[in-house]
């Protein structure tokens, strides 16, 4: 796997790929790589020869207030993780090779990013969207992957996807989860003891709305009064909002049908922490 850290080098190290036809997917992460990420190198090898992964904690996409500082960074364990699972080429840039100075243009998506994580992370999306259309135009890959488990994010890419014309095809994965529901997080790092045990609660109120819609319930509010039910019983947890989606506008459903979103956003101790599934549809480890 080569390390690259400039946008010339990566440039020149896609040539010879590009030239062959074989593919080439980009995996962007922030880092702190986990098994989520690393199925995301598998997806991408399904569809692409040659899979860059990029890892670059955003700064344009922290609020003032959030964990920029503290998010975890390992770049060193990353590479090694990196190669294991078959990345040909890791590009971690260094935030001036990004973000010029005087850089005065940023990619800023409608109304859905201010909704649900938007309303708690303003200009959240914008950050998101600036950095992936950058890194898109310098990598110039035939397909992305991207993690469910952000799934208004995935949306918003998605949709920036298709309203700029990249001649990108999109993959979204599924969420990888621990062996007791719990969604992979780089965030996760951050829970104490008790609070990781707190955090299951997150899986398993969107899993008890899952099995009630399996079970014939259609209704959107009696499936989130019984999540949010479940949420309520863990005191620990503040919940942000746990609702009923349509699945492509990502809008509150009044009813649920197979494909719906369920997510959820709850607060575990200072952690914020989302999670989501789609109805319907089997979730893997779920
Ligand atoms: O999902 C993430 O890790 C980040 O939001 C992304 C897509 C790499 C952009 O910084």
């Amino acid at each position: 796997m080569q390390i690259i850290e400039r946008i010339d080098p990566l440039r020149r190290a896609l040539e010879e790929p590009r030239r062959s036809g074989k593919g080439i997917a980009l995996v962007p992460t922030m880092g702190a790589l986990h098994e989520g990420h690393l199925a995301l190198i598998d997806r991408a090898h399904e569809r692409a020869q040659t899979v860059v992964m990029s890892l670059f904690v955003n700064p344009l996409q922290f609020g003032p207030n959030e964990d920029f500082a503290r998010y975890p960074r390992d770049r060193d364990g990353d590479a090694r993780l990196a190669a294991s699972r078959g990345a040909d080429i890791l590009f971690v840039p260094q935030p001036d090779e990004l973000y010029r100075a005087g850089r005065t243009v940023s990619v800023v998506p409608g109304a859905l990013a201010t909704r649900w994580d938007g309303a708690s992370r303003p200009g959240h999306f914008t950050g998101v969207l600036t950095v992936v259309a950058k890194l898109f135009n310098i990598v110039q890959p035939d397909v992305a992957v991207f993690g469910q488990k952000d799934i208004q994010q995935a949306t918003l890419i998605h949709a920036m996807v298709r309203d700029l014309d990249f001649p990108i095809r999109m993959i979204v994965a599924p969420i990888v989860r621990e062996h007791d529901g719990v969604a992979l997080s780089s965030r996760n790092a951050y829970l104490s003891a008790p609070d990781r045990k707190h955090a299951r609660v997150l899986s398993r109120a969107i899993f008890a709305m899952r099995e009630a819609f399996d079970g014939g319930e259609t209704s959107a509010a009696a499936l989130e009064r019984l999540g949010g039910a479940v949420v309520a019983a863990e005191p620990e947890v503040t919940l942000e909002y746990l609702a009923v989606m349509h699945a492509e506008t990502l809008e509150p459903a009044p009813a649920a049908a197979a494909g719906s979103i369920v997510a959820i956003a709850a607060r575990v101790g200072t952690t914020r922490l989302i999670d989501n599934i789609i109805l319907g549809a089997p979730d893997p480890a779920g």
